[in-house]
């Protein structure tokens, strides 16, 4: 089924082949997109470079442009715009609409798909000048733009002693982040950071700006919590911040024959009572291929938001022996501030959730490594199956102000499952994408078998091919409600598929 999929996929792009190559994008990978730039995006270019000026950018004298994956940075928008603020957005957004001319809206730009958060021969509304950090008096919010990267606002926060639920890359958008959940460092104490928002500024569909709370909108307010790039295009987050200093965090790594040792750890760890009671700890791990070495190798970040060298919560698992171990002590904004490469790799990300069982992780690390061995010769290729809990701390926070979208059916904790791969040339999209898809399903299988399956996929890390998956794991009733609300703001379906945003992870 899934590889039907594809194979329809691939065959709609090589009917394309000509379009794509008179606009000098990469031949291979491409989804079935139109290349062709509409009359209504040609008129709506021209009308945006009269409004917007120097924030205004036709792609060929738009050099400096870069966002986080190759794929995305192959497309070619018909233009780019920069909007300031909510009213820019939403004339933006009105002149869009008047020429129906489809379009994306960029927040971090870290999505791995092409029209995600690039346009593919549309509009891309780039927030990235609507990165605004401003603290209230008391210290206990901060409103965010709805651009902003994750280090903007963790450094601007340090210099007043605060920090705020957000993740753990700094290039990462605080948008597209909390729309669609938000796991952070900080979630066992304080929940994701889709529940830890207390107002939304946003432009809907008609171009109205409004602000939504669980007072004010309260049906958009569930809905914008989890329900992705659905509802409406948001310039402005009010987040809570706390007050915090400097963290502990120590990056280890292990031979391959370590891992069952370690796992063993983590897995007691990750469902001991510890782990509630001292809500400071994270943990999460990666399992990774090297070409180098042609083996894999464990890979645990330790996290503790305290600054305590070695904190004792990770005694037993520091009683393995590692390879390597770099202990750090550094507050959010020079933990993540240093620069990831933009454009340069290309990546797929795929997801699944399962509860707790410990022979699962064995069986899941063993069938990621067979799909991964045939296909070690994609050029650049880096796997990884990375794993970490939302904990049970995080899922009771899951019920404030009138709870979240994401149905979480269960006390927890959850493992989330992340398999993340990197590879930089297009001849190994096919590979890549048919290695995740069979891990996908044999470790979906296999939690099947133990009776540790759960119907939630993180939106944030699924793939388009998962698209379909998302929202039915929210649970039928609230997928239902979603539906409704969309309906209700935005009667046109201009944010949806049969729409002009069209691209990432669609309820409609
Ligand atoms: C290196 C890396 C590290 C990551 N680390 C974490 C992590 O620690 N925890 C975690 O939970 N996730 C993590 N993620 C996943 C991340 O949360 C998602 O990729 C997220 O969608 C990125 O948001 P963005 O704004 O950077 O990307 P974008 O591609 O800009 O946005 C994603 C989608 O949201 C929409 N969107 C963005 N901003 C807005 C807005 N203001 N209003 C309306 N729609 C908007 C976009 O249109 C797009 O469709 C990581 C991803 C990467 C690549
Ligand atoms: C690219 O950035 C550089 C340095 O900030 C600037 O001097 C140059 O004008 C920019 N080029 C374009 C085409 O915007
Ligand atoms: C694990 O591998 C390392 C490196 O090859 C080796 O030194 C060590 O003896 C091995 N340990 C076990 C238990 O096999
Ligand atoms: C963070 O970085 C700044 C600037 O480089 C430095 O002055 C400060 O000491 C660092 N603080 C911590 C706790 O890492
Ligand atoms: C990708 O691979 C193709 C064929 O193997 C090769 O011709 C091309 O130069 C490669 N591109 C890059 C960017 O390495
Ligand atoms: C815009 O849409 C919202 C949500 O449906 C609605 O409340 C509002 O009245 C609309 N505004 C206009 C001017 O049509």
């Amino acid at each position: 089924m899934l590889r039907r999929v594809l194979l329809l996929g691939s065959l709609l792009a090589s009917s394309n082949a000509v379009s794509l190559k008179h606009h000098g994008a990469s031949e291979q990978g491409s989804s079935q997109l139109s290349e062709t730039v509409s009359v209504g995006c040609h008129q709506a270019c021209t009308q945006l470079s009269a409004t917007f000026g120097s924030a205004f950018h036709y792609p060929d004298n738009d050099q400096n442009f870069t966002i986080w994956d190759a794929k995305q940075q192959e497309v070619h928008p018909a233009c780019r715009v920069e909007p300031s603020d909510a009213n820019e957005v939403a004339r933006v957004l009105d002149i869009l609409v008047h020429h129906w001319c489809n379009f994306a809206v960029k927040g971090g730009g870290h999505s791995r798909h092409r029209d995600d958060s690039n346009s593919v021969a549309g509009v891309t509304i780039d927030l990235d000048r609507i990165n605004n950090v401003e603290v209230s008096t008391d210290g206990t919010k901060a409103r965010v733009g709805g651009g902003a990267t994750t280090a903007k606002v963790y450094r601007d926060l340090d210099s007043h002693g605060l920090s705020f639920v957000g993740g753990r890359v700094g290039t990462v958008g605080v948008g597209g982040f909390t729309l669609g959940g938000g796991t952070s460092p900080f979630s066992n104490k304080y929940g994701l950071s889709l529940d830890n928002v207390f107002e939304y500024e946003v432009v809907l569909a008609n171009g109205t700006i409004t602000t939504v709370s669980d007072y004010d909108h309260p049906d958009l307010y569930f809905a914008l919590r989890g329900g992705g790039n659905n509802f409406g295009i948001v310039t402005a987050f009010t987040v809570r911040t706390f007050s915090q200093g400097p963290v502990f965090t120590a990056a280890t790594s292990y031979h391959n024959n370590q891992s069952e040792q370690v796992l063993d750890q983590v897995y007691d760890l990750w469902t001991g009572d510890e782990l509630s009671s001292d809500v400071e700890t994270a943990y999460d791990f990666y399992y990774a291929y090297s070409p180098q070495n042609d083996d894999f190798t464990l890979m645990g970040n330790q996290r503790y938001a305290k600054p305590i060298m070695n904190p004792p919560v990770f005694s037993n698992i520091n009683e393995i022996t590692p390879l390597t171990r770099s202990p750090r002590i550094a507050t959010m904004g020079n933990m993540t501030g240093s620069p990831e490469p933009m454009g340069v790799t290309r990546n797929l990300f795929a997801t699944l959730s399962v509860r707790p069982s410990r022979p699962f992780l064995t069986q899941a690390l063993k069938i990621f490594s067979e799909e991964v061995k045939k296909i070690k010769s994609v050029k650049g290729l880096t796997p990884n199956f990375i794993c970490y809990p939302i904990q049970k701390n995080a899922i009771t926070a899951m019920k404030q102000r009138g709870g979240n979208a994401l149905g979480i059916d269960t006390d927890g904790p959850l493992f989330l499952i992340l398999i993340s791969t990197a590879w930089t040339n297009a001849s190994g999209d096919a590979a890549v994408n048919s290695m995740t898809e069979n891990t996908v399903q044999r470790v979906k299988s296999a939690a099947e078998k133990l009776g540790v399956a759960n119907r939630y996929r993180y939106i944030n890390y699924a793939s388009a091919a998962q698209t379909d998956e998302v929202f039915p794991g929210y649970g039928g009733e609230n997928m239902q409600r979603l539906k409704q609300i969309q309906m209700a703001v935005d009667p046109k379906g201009v944010f949806t598929s049969k729409g002009l945003w069209r691209g990432f992870r669609k309820l409609l």
